[in-house]
């Protein structure tokens, strides 16, 4: 890969981004997220890839925004330079994402992870928005997201003590989708991204859509837009083969038309 500090691999239709930089457990550095922001916005541009899985390493997904590339700034730095703007565009991904979570994603880690769609844990994942601690407060949506996913109760008791979830409290909160032994993180995460690619995408991508909408908007305007994509997927190659799939007791062959 062209990277430096994120590796690509590529599977059938599943894309595997692992985060390396293993000297400082995958602090988000400008490099590191420019690259992942790049890679993934390329992978989202192939219509050969249904899912892109990110990940780090066993002991981190990553620690968090790198505390001493920010230590020096102020506020005219972060300002004009829009620190951590680029990352807004990985929720513009159309394609669907799955965070694989094993060991610490504090900070800026667990905010990358909540920018995926479906949360994958190793039964060693610690999650935690521990900004406070160094003087500041989340920068990549984690007050946002994080209150969205767990409540406000939780969101709060996070925020304000810097303390750390372990991976069963945050799936009882609602932060993760399932959790998995650490050894066999790669393989569910992997097995998840193949049932999600073997979807019709563009169906896979509006199901995606459908229920980010719910975060955006009142329940009523919510449902109509889903009435919308839902009438409009009959416009959509794959209907006709998913459902004549089923009346044929075959399985279905998706065109991702
Ligand atoms: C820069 C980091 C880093 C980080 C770890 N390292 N986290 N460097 N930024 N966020 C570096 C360490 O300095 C060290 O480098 C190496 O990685 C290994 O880390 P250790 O601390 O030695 O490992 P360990 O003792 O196992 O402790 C792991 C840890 C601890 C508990 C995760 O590293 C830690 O507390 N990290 C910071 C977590 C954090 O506060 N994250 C939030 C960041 S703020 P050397 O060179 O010494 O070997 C954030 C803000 C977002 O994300 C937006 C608001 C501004």
């Amino acid at each position: 890969t062209p990277y430096e500090t994120v590796l690509v691999e590529r599977t059938g239709r599943t894309a595997l981004l692992t985060l390396n930089r293993p000297g400082a457990l995958n602090a988000l550095n400008l490099r590191v997220m420019e690259e992942v922001v790049a890679a993934t916005e390329a992978l989202d541009r192939d219509p050969e890839i249904g899912c892109i899985v990110i990940t780090g390493s066993a002991k981190a997904f990553a620690a968090g925004a790198d505390i001493k590339e920010m230590q020096p700034q102020g506020y005219m730095d972060m300002y004009l330079s829009d620190w951590f703007g680029a990352w807004d565009r990985l929720g513009q991904v159309r394609t669907p994402t799955v965070a694989a979570v094993s060991g610490y994603a504090l900070g800026g880690g667990c905010e990358l992870a909540m920018l995926c769609d479906i949360l994958l844990a190793a039964d060693t994942a610690v999650f935690g928005q521990p900004e406070i601690k160094l003087g500041v407060i989340p920068g990549i949506g984690g007050s946002q997201r994080l209150t969205r996913a767990v409540g406000k109760a939780k969101a709060m008791d996070l925020c304000l003590t810097g303390r750390t979830m372990d991976a069963t409290e945050a799936e009882r909160a609602g932060l993760v989708s399932r959790v998995v032994p650490a050894d066999r993180l790669l393989v569910e995460a992997l097995a998840v991204a193949e049932t999600v690619a073997g979807m019709s995408k563009p169906v896979a991508m509006m199901a995606k859509e459908a229920v980010d909408r719910a975060f955006e908007t009142t329940l009523a305007e919510g449902v109509r837009f889903e009435r919308r994509l839902f009438h409009a997927v009959f416009a959509t190659a794959d209907q006709k083969e998913g459902m004549s799939a089923f009346a044929e007791k075959r399985p279905p062959t998706f065109t991702h038309r």
